[in-house]
């Protein structure tokens, strides 16, 4: 009997790493597997060197690509991997297209799927990660949430009540476990950042991808460096393009490779705001209580507005909004429910309890 987990992209790893480890505990056998949707040593290994995961039992390297190449080959790899393994169940995490394709492909050979993180809606169908989202719901025997307004959405999907479980939020379980080992001061110094300054994050195919929307970006950031300087872990996508535009010659823009998980913690916990369109970083700030203006038209992660931090933000407004949060910070409310460090607790006696159920029936 073996449970199988799959990952491959950056916010897989925080979201995995408690899950697994809460069901090491209970000495269930697992098997990581990591897709190798992301590859870059900063996008993925430097994850398992700071995080409490295990090595990925195999890696299936399936790299870049179009949606479809990236898909299509996704699909042949695990459809090997789980006919050789066989899981009890697969795990899957968030909305990347490896939890699409190991969604898809897991239901198809009839092995039982789980979802962390099910139920998100931005009802903004351009979005990949939206039709990644309702597609893996559709197919999952355990739909995972980490917000009420996600069990709401299950709900008028017609996803039958038993197989949804509120459990808060797993990446929330890795931030609070490293708390301690966050030294903002040592991160900022040695980036030589001023006291004040603004984290930034920048990698939606919306904001990147074209270069009309990515110069208004960057001339964005450019006025936002007025205000207080700023660091920008730039993710791989859209480097070229936003670096053609010139979004490292600012002075007060810092522009570096992507961070490892303590040091990006530790510089957001250390900053005046965030500016970002990730949707984990969302959540991160509003665990923190830092200010984060997102540059999305619109948020999955609705919780982080009325319980948190978040504002979205525009072109129009986003100025304005710093100013604000820069003068008076932001009021944060409270910590959404179940937000609390436990939730791959949760989540695996909600599995315990599903393959004792299946071993009775
Ligand atoms: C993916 C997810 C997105 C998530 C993001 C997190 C999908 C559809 N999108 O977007 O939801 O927010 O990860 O970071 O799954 N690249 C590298 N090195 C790497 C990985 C990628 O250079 O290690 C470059 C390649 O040029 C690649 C591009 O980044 O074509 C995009 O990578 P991909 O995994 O397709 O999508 P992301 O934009 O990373
Ligand atoms: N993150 C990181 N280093 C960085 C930027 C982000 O470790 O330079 C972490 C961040 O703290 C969060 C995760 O990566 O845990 C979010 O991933 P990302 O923004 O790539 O994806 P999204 O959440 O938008 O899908």
């Amino acid at each position: 009997m073996t449970l199988l987990h799959v990952t491959g992209a950056r916010p897989n790893f925080p979201k995995a790493a408690p899950v697994i480890a809460a069901l090491a505990a209970a000495g269930v056998r697992q098997r990581l597997v990591h897709t190798g949707q992301h590859y870059d040593d900063r996008m993925s290994e430097i994850f398992f060197r700071e995080l409490d995961l295990p090595r990925p039992d195999i890696n299936l390297g399936v790299g870049s690509g179009t949606h479809a190449q990236q898909t299509a080959a996704l699909m042949v790899g695990l459809e090997e991997e789980f006919l050789q393994t066989r899981p009890e169940l697969v795990i899957v995490y968030g909305d990347v297209n490896s939890t699409l394709a190991a969604a898809v492909t897991a239901a198809k050979l009839g092995f039982p799927v789980a979802h962390v993180e099910a139920g998100l809606r931005s009802f903004d169908m351009s979005m990949p990660e939206e039709i990644n989202r309702i597609v893996t719901d559709r197919l999952s025997d355990l739909l995972f949430c980490t917000s009420p307004d996600a069990i709401a959405h299950l709900a008028r999907e017609g996803v039958d009540p038993d197989r949804i479980h509120l459990v808060g939020n797993p990446m929330i379980d890795t931030l609070l476990a490293n708390l301690d080992r966050l030294d903002a001061q040592r991160a900022r110094e040695s980036l030589g950042l001023p006291e004040r300054y603004l984290v930034a994050t920048l990698h939606r195919p919306g904001n990147v991808d074209d270069p009309e929307s990515a110069g208004a970006l960057v001339a964005l950031m450019q006025s936002a460096a007025s205000r207080a300087d700023i660091v920008l872990p730039l993710h791989p996508r859209g480097r070229a393009v936003l670096e053609a535009l010139g979004i490292a010659d600012h002075p007060r823009i810092h522009v570096v490779e992507p961070l490892g998980y303590l040091d990006f913690i530790s510089l957001v916990r250390g900053s005046a705001a965030v500016i970002t369109d990730s949707g984990g970083v969302q959540e991160e700030t509003t665990m923190l209580g830092v200010p984060c203006l997102t540059l999305r038209p619109n948020t999955e992660r609705p919780i982080t507005i009325t319980h948190g931090t978040n504002r979205l933000a525009s072109a129009d407004n986003l100025l304005a909004l710093l100013d604000a949060v820069l003068d008076d910070g932001i009021e944060s409310r409270m910590t959404p429910p179940l937000w609390d460090g436990r939730s791959g607790e949760r989540i695996a006696h909600v599995i315990l309890d599903w393959l004792d159920a299946r071993e009775t029936a």
